[in-house]
């Protein structure tokens, strides 16, 4: 009998796809001061379709007997994104980004797996997405404020006015994750798709990349 916890066994599995998406030059470079405002600008339009898909997912499953223990009104993020775009670009921001390819896709994937009502792919999507915003999405949004004179506006999809300690939240979702009973195969499953949401982000990154290199 393995004795590893889930939580434990799916961040080793998916480390390594972790660095890429971490790792992509878009992103590299808006962390090392290669970025430019409007990089970061195309980001936060791209994030605003995908939070809108799995935040429209979370309310098809908010009575789930699985993902529901999941899903909290504290970290919902849609509203901050208006916000931050609002702030950033004005109200007419959907006309100058629309979604990328990879957007698109990763829209897609939430969006069926929301459809078939498979609990485990909404919480793989939910995890990898918001698990990554209490985290290394706190050192993105210091940086941003250091590069590029931004407060608080702008940055409010980092910011978790309702969560005291991300640290002790990301602790207790890891025990939720251990605590479902999925048997291996569905395990195996969720690692899955986290691993496919972690090809979205990346994808995401390629495809900034590209549009930039193509303006
Ligand atoms: C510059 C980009 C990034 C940096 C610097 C970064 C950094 C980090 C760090 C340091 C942790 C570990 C925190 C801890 O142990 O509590 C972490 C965890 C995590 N990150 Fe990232 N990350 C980046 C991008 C991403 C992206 C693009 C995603 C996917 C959307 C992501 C998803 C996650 C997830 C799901 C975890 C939690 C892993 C777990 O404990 O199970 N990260 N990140």
């Amino acid at each position: 009998m393995s004795v590893i916890p889930f939580s434990q066994a799916l961040r080793e599995r998916t480390r390594s796809s972790h660095g890429d998406s971490a790792g992509a030059t878009f992103m590299s470079d808006l962390m090392t001061g290669k970025g430019s405002r409007d990089d970061y600008i195309a980001l936060v339009a791209q994030h605003y379709y995908i939070y809108e898909a799995l935040e429209a997912a979370a309310l098809r499953f908010a009575d789930d007997a699985v993902a529901s223990p999941f899903i909290s009104p504290q970290l919902t993020r849609l509203p901050a994104l208006e916000l931050d775009l609002d702030y950033l670009v004005g109200p007419d921001w959907r006309d100058a980004h629309p979604p990328v390819p990879a957007t698109t896709r990763y829209v897609d994937r939430i969006t069926e797996v929301a459809d078939e009502g498979w609990a485990g792919g909404f919480v793989a999507h939910h995890y990898t997405r918001y698990l990554g915003d209490l985290s290394g999405g706190q050192a993105i949004a210091k940086i941003m404020q250091r590069q590029f004179g931004f407060e608080t506006n702008g940055v409010a999809f980092y910011i978790f006015d309702q969560i005291a300690s991300p640290k002790e939240f990301k602790e207790t979702y890891r025990d939720q994750l251990d605590s479902v009973e999925w048997d291996a195969a569905e395990r195996e499953r969720v690692i899955d798709e986290v691993l496919l949401a972690y090809t979205f982000n990346t994808d995401l990154f390629i495809d900034l990349a590209a549009a930039k290199a193509a303006a």
